[in-house]
């Protein structure tokens, strides 16, 4: 298999995506082409640095850098301003400087976490993102989005802060849980649904249960070109960046209305989506097919369809949005299954159509 690599093109700062399985064993030397420094900084979970540090760690050793491993609680809840003053206590007592970088191996919350230490500590240090869940691999380690939550909400204290260098290894999806590779299809069959019909459509011919051993590079490889050509557009989410919205205003809802306890990410994002879909098709914006074979396809891959919520917790969430200026929120919408757009509505109507529902 070839080694597949996107180039993300922004002024300045370019750098490649590589997408191959094994490729945590070559890190080393990969790395060592992408950053300047002699010491790395390693930040994982407990889960992964059980499955992959030892590889990753040799692997940056043999290529000739100091490593040091810090590994966090795994889960949302260690990407706190605390955790980030641990990494930072840590980074020092390494010894980083200026010249060195931190390189984040795990889930997308190790990657907005380490992104944002290596953002801030010292003005900023090179960066390289290791994925190794799926909605990391193809959404959270590429477009230099970083940050930490607040007690406000999620992902309130952030960055824009670009890699130098993304390493995808799609072998390590193989320990993956069911529902946490079903999480990232969910952002998956996102992409599909707002940028590319033949993605969909590969998925629909394609049985679930077989993709973790054929085809998945591919399908990340795709993912990342779609969200490339996204980003290049569009690094700072003023317009067409939003489009990657698609089904997460209602997804939100849905993740807070349970207290973010029963549903992950993209089991609330696939509802979301089903949610929108059929909400534009009662009032005529979307042809009845499209929206029942989107359904049809988020329940062959193990996601939730709909996510019971109260008009109360719809408001809750969806008044606090924060992607929503004033009266008026921006919506995505889908023209037809591959083709998004934004649309500004008012709250109001949105919320008189979600009332209709109940
Ligand atoms: N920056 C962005 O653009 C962006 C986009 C989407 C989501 N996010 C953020 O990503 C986070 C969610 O990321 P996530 O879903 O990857 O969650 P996560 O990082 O919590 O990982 C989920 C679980 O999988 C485990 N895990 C990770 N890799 C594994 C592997 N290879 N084998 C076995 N277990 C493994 C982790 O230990 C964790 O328990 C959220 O905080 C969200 O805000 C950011
Ligand atoms: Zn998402």
């Amino acid at each position: 298999m070839p080694l597949k690599t996107l180039t993300i093109d922004l002024p300045g700062r370019a750098y490649d995506i590589l997408i191959e399985r094994g490729l945590l064993q070559q890190a080393g030397r990969l790395v060592r082409e992408a950053v300047r420094g002699e010491r790395i900084a390693v930040v994982t979970d407990y889960h992964v640095e059980a499955l992959y540090g030892s590889i990753l760690k040799d692997a940056l050793e043999g290529a000739g850098f100091l490593v040091s491993i810090t590994a966090i609680l795994p889960g949302e809840e260690s990407k706190t301003v605390s955790t980030l003053e641990k990494l930072y206590d840590a980074f020092m007592d390494f010894g980083l400087t200026r010249s060195d970088a931190v390189l984040a191996l795990g889930g997308g919350v190790v990657g907005d976490l380490a992104g944002f230490a290596a953002a801030t500590i010292l003005r900023g240090v090179d960066f390289v993102q290791v994925p190794t869940t799926l909605l990391a691999q193809v959404d959270s380690s590429v477009g230099g989005k970083v940050a930490v939550d607040l007690k406000a909400g999620k992902n309130l204290a952030g960055a824009f802060y670009q890699p130098r260098l993304v390493l995808i290894d799609p072998g390590c999806l193989q320990t993956l849980s069911g529902r946490i590779f079903a999480d990232g299809m969910a952002e998956v069959i996102k992409y599909g649904a707002i940028l590319d019909k033949a993605l969909l459509e590969r998925l629909s011919a394609q049985e679930p249960a077989s993709l973790l051993r054929d085809g998945l590079e591919q399908v990340i490889y795709r993912c990342c070109d779609l969200k490339r050509q996204v980003v290049e557009e569009d690094e700072r989410d003023n317009r067409r960046r939003m489009l990657l919205n698609f089904g997460h205003t209602l997804g939100h809802a849905y993740e807070a209305a349970y207290q973010y306890r029963s549903y992950i990410h993209g089991e609330a994002v696939a509802a979301g989506m089903c949610k929108m879909a059929d909400l534009q098709q009662k009032h005529g914006l979307l042809a009845k097919e499209e929206s029942l074979s989107l359904r049809s396809l988020i329940a062959r891959y193990g996601l939730p369809t709909r996510i019971p919520c109260s008009m109360e917790a719809y408001e809750a969430a969806i008044g606090l949005d924060k992607k929503g200026r004033g009266q008026e929120i921006s919506l995505v919408l889908l023209r037809r299954l591959g083709e998004a757009y934004l649309q500004e509505m008012p709250r109001r109507q949105l919320f008189d159509w979600l009332r209709e529902e109940e």
